[in-house]
């Protein structure tokens, strides 16, 4: 019996997400299909609960619909409950599972994949939005020397990191703060993360010059292009990567909780970069 997924979007035709599990599911021998709903803005509840009476086992949901996946899970990961939001629900004897796997996905492409070390290192996570959001609990886990959150909105970035203090994951004391863009000045870090839009719209942040210490990498979280993020990165000598690999591995986290393997990430991610 073919087990059925997909993934919730508005839109979503770009959604590579098919493709993803697609090859995973040929590499592991799983017998499973994965497609593509588009959901209208205010239906994601009824959308789910339809997949769910058609036998649908498990979701993955995307923009703009990751807080209505939070609000509908009857059961949360303290992933999840970090971030405030869901990208991956399991379905099951009457229950929704909410997961959030962006933020792991993360972590595994930096360390794993790119062998860029979080444990003991300055980071900064520019942006204070679902996507940083997202990542602060797993890289908080990871044990950096301190973490700092800038947005253009410093407020938000403040907020964002206060939200942290109480959260019983995070007792390791790691050191984490908030603040505006400006504030960066004469400080320089070890890994500086992207997680703000900007790059979608080929916008540059307004970053002052010297974040990036000798021998750092700058990750952007956008994926399949060169982000003004990027291009300033290197200017100032640091090692890039695009978010590509955050989301096949995000894919994989997903993967493994619905289906209890882990795919090979690699030939995957080596083909959708062949793709791209
Ligand atoms: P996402 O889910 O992708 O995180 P979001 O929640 O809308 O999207 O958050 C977008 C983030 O990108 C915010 O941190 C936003 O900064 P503000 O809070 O100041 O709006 C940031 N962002 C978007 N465009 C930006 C730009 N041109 N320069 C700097 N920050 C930008």
């Amino acid at each position: 019996m073919t087990d059925h997924y997909a993934v919730f979007g508005n839109p979503v035709a770009h959604s590579k997400s098919p493709r993803i599990h697609a090859l995973f599911a040929v590499q592991t021998g799983e017998d499973i299909s994965y497609e593509k709903i588009f959901v209208p803005i205010a239906g994601f509840a009824a959308a789910v609960s339809k997949f769910v009476a058609e036998g649908g086992r498990g979701a993955n949901v995307t923009v703009p619909f990751k807080e209505d996946a939070f609000n509908i899970a009857g059961h949360l990961s303290p992933c999840a409950q970090a971030a405030g939001a869901v990208n991956t629900l399991t379905f099951g004897n009457g229950e929704i599972a909410g997961d959030n796997t962006d933020g792991a996905g993360l972590v595994r492409d930096l360390v794993t994949n790119l062998g860029v070390p979080i444990k003991g290192q300055r980071v900064l996570l520019l942006g204070a939005g679902g996507a940083a959001r997202g990542a602060v609990l797993p890289l908080l886990l990871e044990q950096p020397a301190e973490l700092v959150i800038a947005n253009r909105t410093a407020e938000k970035a403040r907020r964002l990191a206060d939200a942290f203090a109480s959260l019983p994951a995070c007792a390791v004391s790691i050191k984490h703060t908030g603040c505006g863009f400006g504030e960066l000045a004469g400080r320089d870090y070890d890994l500086v993360i992207n997680a703000t839009s900007a790059g979608l719209n080929n916008a540059s942040l307004d970053l002052p010059a010297g974040i990036f210490a000798a021998g750092s990498f700058a990750y952007e979280m956008v994926y399949g292009r060169e982000s003004p993020f990027m291009t300033e990165a290197r200017r100032a000598g640091a090692s890039v990567a695009d978010g590509l690999g955050m989301l096949v591995e995000q894919a994989a986290e997903a993967f493994a909780i619905w289906r209890g393997i882990r795919p090979e990430t690699q030939p995957v991610l080596a083909q959708l970069r062949s793709e791209l």
